[in-house]
């Protein structure tokens, strides 16, 4: 596989995937998770991702942050790209929310003192700042992904990959994570969101890209998509919900 990480050709592109190809070898053999796999993002856009579990949304960003390598073809990233996991646990290294941040800061060779500075900002911006000395042990799951952004955003990373943000948030907690989103696009950072929650966000995404088994099936403005069949993706179309008691069970 080839990665490059200079200026290319397409000043506009932040990140553009071509024919890529992941297979595991497991037990039983080898496993297709994702299979030719061609797309782009334009820089500061905010781009949803879905599909069904186990479509391949998680392999495709973790390769894209460059954590795995893909099996074949090529990825082009503008700048390095930070990736908020979809188990927010598995990223927190911090005792707590401060030290965490300020981790990240210090491994880059950021000054203590600076490093400490920096940490206290991003975490008023993303509202921790009151428990910035709290345990990070026990945030909630909602608190523990916002920690996970607080440390990517402090890195400066110009792309996010945002994985699953909305699972087991509230309203509260879900309009937390749009507004955060939406100011992080107001300062010209590009958003890859990956969900099958698509009513949380599709209303401000520049397009959507639906994957089904390790396949592009869509790639799209999100109008269009809305007029799709969504559900033989694995995908409950947002519009066609909820007039009636009955409505409330999916079946
Ligand atoms: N290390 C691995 N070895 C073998 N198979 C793997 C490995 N990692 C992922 N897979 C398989 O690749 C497929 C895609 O997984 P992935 O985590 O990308 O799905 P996903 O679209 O993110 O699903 P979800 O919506 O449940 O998060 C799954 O079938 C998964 O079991
Ligand atoms: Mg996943």
């Amino acid at each position: 596989m080839s990665r490059t990480n200079t200026v290319e050709d397409s000043k506009n592109i932040a990140v553009r995937v071509e024919n890529l190809s992941k297979t595991f070898k497991t037990y039983s053999g080898k496993f297709n998770a994702l299979d030719g796999v061609s797309f782009s993002v334009n820089k500061g856009s905010f781009v949803v991702i879905s599909g069904e579990n186990g479509s391949g949304k998680s392999v495709l960003m973790s390769i894209i942050a460059g954590l795995e390598k893909p099996t074949s073809g090529t990825v082009y990233t503008s700048s390095d790209v930070g990736l908020i996991l979809q188990d927010a646990d598995a990223s927190i290294l911090g005792d707590t929310p401060k030290d965490d941040v300020m981790f990240g800061l210090v491994s880059n060779k950021i000054k203590k003192k600076d490093a400490e500075i920096s940490a206290e900002n991003v975490l008023k911006r993303t509202g921790l700042y009151e428990k910035r000395d709290f345990p990070s042990h026990y945030l909630s799951g909602g608190e523990k992904r916002r920690l996970a952004l607080s440390s990517i955003l402090a890195l400066g990373f110009n792309t996010i990959i945002l994985d699953e943000p909305y699972s087991n948030l509230d309203y509260k907690g879900v309009k937390e994570v749009n507004s955060l989103i939406i100011s992080l696009l107001k300062d010209g950072v590009t958003i890859i969101l990956l969900t099958h929650e698509i009513e949380k966000c599709l209303g401000r995404a520049d397009k959507l890209i639906v994957l089904q088994s390790g396949r592009v099936v869509f790639d799209g403005s999100c109008k269009d998509a809305l007029s799709k069949d969504l559900l033989k993706w694995g995908i409950k179309n947002p519009l066609l919900s909820y007039n009636s008691l009955s409505d409330l069970f999916w079946e």
